[in-house]
């Protein structure tokens, strides 16, 4: 993990990238963390379907994994463009070396981490990940933690999304608030 103070002082972030397996919550995390610091919030899967009129099945599909890649990667590198921003990236999107070299310069990173028995509770009922569907979800997720988890850990926050994600989380958008100094930007209910 990056030391955060350090990092806020070489570049002036204004990006925060979630990341993680699916079923993590980065989705909800991002758009609670936006809203909290008047960010805008992007969910790079709903920007592809949005991009390619169809559904993230639709084309897994229709095309390949390797196809899905090749527009993540393109969508991603557009959004990572807009300032004040918190982007929940897709579980795979940081394969790329490129999204992984862009990531590094330009964002806060966040790993929401989350034990894979947790996961498979989420995600085994679940129809829209193409890459849990007619298999075996155990097995499949231990061999994405097994590629995967070195580089979510590579992130600048690691955060346990666990009962006390709330604390955890307030905790950072604390932190990022005094950084920016965006006390001001926080909507008060
Ligand atoms: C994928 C994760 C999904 C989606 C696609 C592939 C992955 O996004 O991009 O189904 O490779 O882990 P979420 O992580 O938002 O579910």
């Amino acid at each position: 993990m990056t030391n955060l103070s350090e990092k806020f002082k070489k570049i002036h972030i204004k990006k925060i990238a979630l990341i993680g397996h699916m079923g993590s919550g980065k989705s909800s995390v991002g758009r609670k963390l936006a809203k909290k610091i008047n960010w805008d919030f992007y969910d790079t899967d709903a920007e592809i379907e949005r991009e390619c009129k169809i559904s993230i099945k639709e084309i897994f599909e229709k095309y390949d994994e390797k196809y899905f890649r090749k527009i993540e990667e393109k969508v991603i590198s557009k959004l990572f463009l807009k300032d004040k921003s918190v982007f929940s990236l897709g579980g795979g999107s940081i394969l790329s070396h490129n999204t992984r070299k862009i990531m590094k310069k330009n964002c806060i990173s966040i790993f929401l981490k989350v034990d894979i028995d947790t996961l498979i509770k989420r995600l085994t009922r679940n129809k829209n990940r193409p890459l849990l569907i007619n298999t075996n979800i155990k097995k499949k997720l231990k061999s994405l933690n097994a590629q995967r988890l070195p580089i979510y850990e590579s992130a600048d926050v690691i955060i346990t999304n666990s009962k006390n994600i709330n604390n955890t989380l307030e905790m950072i958008i604390d932190k990022i608030l005094k950084s920016y100094n965006l006390n001001k930007n926080v909507k008060k209910n």
